[in-house]
């Protein structure tokens, strides 16, 4: 059985996994690779070296600008206006309905180029939906939206020529190696074979593959084939490069590293990346830009420290035996009260300055957190929510062991 992420990537050529792998893995290997078969088979779908089937599309390999936005250096708004970027996405009423659901549900973006822009939101927010839409897989409801100048309805296959992606669920190959993976995308986008070589060569270093990328994909770990899966999003030079959880179901130091690849790739290849999350340490240290999603809506979209500013304050969280409030909500230093028992949060401007004094009025305490705000806390303050905590729809731990076991 095909996992949902090879499923998903195959139908972006609307070519099916049995026919286009399974069927012919002997030619393919014989045709790409010089690897002898025993028993070699006709082939019932020919992966030629040319465009001439239809399906392979033309790669883009024209240069762009170097871009601005890199993440946490300077003034992010200043270098966008110095440096005239315009919108490479933008939605207008982009809307998704699946019978009564409405997945996604009238979103407004205007995306620039040489952003890093971040979808975050929980379980079933409407990110991958969203995604789906931009990459052309799924059609909208209602509404529109442009990806790099082209209508994702009527001039699809121009969309497809100007993005990478890189799919919730595992989507390579995993009984090929890292580099016939990379040969098959290659075949697929029709990259030209004079510059291939050069082309593998490139993304593999990029995210350190290149002493494995003869390996079988099966014997791969996870984060290794989640940077073989970023590797093959880059190889056509896409301008926009989609990554939907692109560190789903790591440990967090092979997210941490996967974080230090994404940097890198934008970088060194200039992409506009948008990618989906909902960990929010991953929306704060990667992203330019972050909308908040949840229900299928936007509630918030701004840069991760402008959000933050939203709150007002800091937080402090104090466990308190009888808490005595009244006096504390008369301070004009704090903006927001919560109370669940004896836990008692407060957002607080100025909180070194203020601590003192609100320790010496809330009565008996037991312990005191002090943080600045996350991201969270905006996902809060918006929708009387946390962001994280699965929801009853299977969860996060179900994707992740979906995810990890190839979908099947
Ligand atoms: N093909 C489909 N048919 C019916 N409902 C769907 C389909 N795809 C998604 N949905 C529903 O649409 C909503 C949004 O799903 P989506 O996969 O976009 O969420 P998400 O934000 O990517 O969540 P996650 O973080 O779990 O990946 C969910 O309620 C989901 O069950
Ligand atoms: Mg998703």
């Amino acid at each position: 059985m095909q996992s949902d992420g090879i499923a998903r990537y195959m139908s972006l050529w609307n070519v099916s996994r049995t026919s286009a792998h399974l069927s012919n893995v002997t030619s393919f290997q014989q045709q790409t690779c010089g690897i002898p078969s025993k028993s070699p088979r006709t082939p019932q779908w020919h992966l030629a070296d040319s465009s001439d089937h239809g399906l392979i599309l033309p790669v883009c390999l024209k240069e762009r600008l170097r871009s601005p936005g890199s993440c946490g250096s300077g003034d992010y708004w200043q270098e966008l206006a110095m440096n005239d970027t315009r919108p490479i996405i933008e939605t207008l009423g982009l809307t998704k309905r699946f019978g009564e659901l409405r997945a996604v549900d009238h979103i407004d973006l205007s995306i620039r180029e040489g952003e890093v822009f971040g979808l975050l939101g929980p379980n079933g927010a409407g990110k991958t939906t969203t995604l789906s839409m931009l990459a052309t897989l799924l059609k909208p409801t209602e509404g529109t939206a442009k990806v790099d100048g082209h209508d994702v309805l009527t001039e699809a296959a121009a969309v497809r020529k100007s993005i990478g992606i890189v799919f919730q669920e595992p989507s390579s190959d995993d009984i090929l190696t890292g580099r016939e993976n990379l040969y098959l995308h290659a075949l697929m986008y029709g990259v030209d074979r004079r510059i291939r070589e050069q082309r593998f060569r490139e993304v593999l270093k990029l995210v350190d593959l290149e002493d494995r990328a003869d390996g079988q994909v099966k014997k791969y770990s996870g984060g290794m084939r989640r940077r073989l899966e970023l590797a093959r999003g880059l190889l056509h030079k896409p301008k926009i490069l989609f990554l939907d959880e692109p560190t789903l179901g790591l440990d967090p130091q092979t997210r941490e590293h996967i974080w230090q690849y994404i940097r890198r790739l934008v970088d060194l290849e200039h992409v506009t990346v948008i990618l989906t999350t909902h960990y929010m340490e991953e929306a704060e240290r990667l992203c330019d830009r972050v909308a908040i999603i949840d229900d299928g809506r936007i509630i918030a979209l701004d840069t991760p420290e402008r959000l933050k500013h939203i709150i007002g304050g800091d937080i402090i969280r104090l466990r308190i035996q009888n808490p005595q409030l009244g006096r504390i909500k008369e301070l004009g230093y704090v903006v927001k009260t919560d109370q669940a028992g004896d836990l008692v949060t407060l957002t607080v401007k100025d909180s070194g300055v203020h601590l003192q004094e609100i320790l010496s009025l809330v009565g008996d305490v037991k312990s005191v957190e002090l943080r600045t705000p996350t991201l969270n806390d905006v996902f809060l303050h918006f929708t009387g929510h946390e962001i994280r905590g699965d929801n009853a729809e299977g969860g996060f731990f179900q994707r992740v062991a979906r995810a990890r076991s190839g979908g099947n």
